[in-house]
């Protein structure tokens, strides 16, 4: 079935890619923005999905350029805005994090605003959007009412967590005003297969987590997973359900390192996982994804997630079980 054209910012991302698979396989058009159209190598796996040759088109832009986007949006009925800085080491920033998530993001609403085909963005935000707090009561599973504390993000410099913050913020404000129809999605940690053979920024901790490393997810802490299908899946229900408002918390289940790396580790013996972790003093926090389950999404469970992720890294070449 042809479901009309949708344009999904950071076509190449680890995430993207995986939507752009999901909206070809369910016919859409799909117009995907690129910062280096040339780079070939980077962008083969899109090519090689089904139907792309057909109906793919990507175009480059680059959030930190005004208007950018316009060329890209035109004439589109939906907008999956995920273009937005996912670093490991960051010097600067307001330069490097910061400015590119929350101008970029308003940047891509004003090509939005531009565009009289429009029907619905979606901006992928972050559970980190929603979970960085002062006080959280550890009886009541964070929900949409939930939002991280800017000032605390800053106090604790967790960059990523206030860009997305930020971001998300601005783009209720920029969509209120001008009367765009917005829905966000809030994933938890995005764990599975990477159809890109270069690894990004979150597969490459999973992937460090199977091979014995223990700092980043030491800092992580307790946190949240959901399988790269699920989030995909969710961000096209949530496109396509007429009555789709507001913010979707997207997670399947919250885990504490230790609880994570037993039921891996049991499942993966010969790999060097660690069995254990120090724990920290921060306060216990669960999810609640009952509203992107009342659109109908099903979530796959940690076990699941992992398979397919250790199954794609084997598959790539870059883990081998003993
Ligand atoms: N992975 C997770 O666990 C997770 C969880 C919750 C939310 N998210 C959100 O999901 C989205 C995708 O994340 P991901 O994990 O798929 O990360 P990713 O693979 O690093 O993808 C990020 C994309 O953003 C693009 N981008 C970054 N800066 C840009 C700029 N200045 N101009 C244009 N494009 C730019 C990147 O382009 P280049 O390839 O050219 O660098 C890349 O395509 C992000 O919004 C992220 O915050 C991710």
């Amino acid at each position: 079935m042809d479901h009309g054209t949708v344009c999904v910012t950071g076509a190449s991302g680890f995430l993207a890619s995986w939507l752009i698979k999901r909206l070809l396989l369910s016919g859409y058009h799909v117009v995907g923005t690129v910062r280096d159209p040339g780079n070939e190598a980077k962008l083969a796996h899109l090519w090689n999905l089904q139907g792309a040759k057909e109906r793919l088109r990507l175009v480059k832009a680059e959030l930190t350029e005004e208007g950018s986007f316009d060329n890209a949006i035109m004439g589109c009925a939906g907008v999956f805005h995920m273009a937005s800085p996912v670093l490991g080491q960051i010097t600067n920033p307001r330069e490097e994090i910061i400015n590119p998530a929350v101008n970029g993001t308003l940047n891509v609403l004003r090509s939005c605003k531009k565009n009289p085909s429009l029907r619905r963005v979606v901006l992928t935000s972050s559970s980190s959007a929603v979970r960085v707090k002062d006080k959280v009561d550890p009886r009541i599973p964070l929900d949409e009412s939930s939002w991280s504390s800017v000032e605390l993000c800053e106090k604790l410099k967790k960059w990523y967590a206030l860009s997305k913050t930020m971001a998300e913020k601005a783009a209720w404000e920029f969509c209120n005003e001008n009367g765009i129809n917005l829905v966000t999605v809030m994933p938890s940690f995005v764990v599975g297969p990477s159809l890109s053979p270069t690894l990004g920024s979150t597969a490459s901790d999973i992937l460090g987590l199977l091979q014995g490393e223990t700092e980043k997810f030491y800092l992580y802490g307790r946190m949240g997973y959901v399988h790269i299908d699920d989030v995909a899946l969710g961000h096209i229900l949530v496109y396509e359900h007429e009555n789709a408002e507001g913010r979707y918390v997207c997670n399947s289940i919250v885990l504490n390192n230790d609880e994570l790396v037993s039921i891996i580790s049991a499942r993966y013996p010969t790999l060097a996982i660690p069995k254990r972790f120090e724990q920290h003093d921060r306060s216990y926090y669960d999810f609640n994804s009952t509203k992107i389950k009342g659109l109908g999404l099903k979530f796959k469970s940690i076990e699941d997630i992992f398979d397919d992720c250790v199954t794609s890294l084997v598959t790539q070449g870059h883990l081998s079980i003993p």
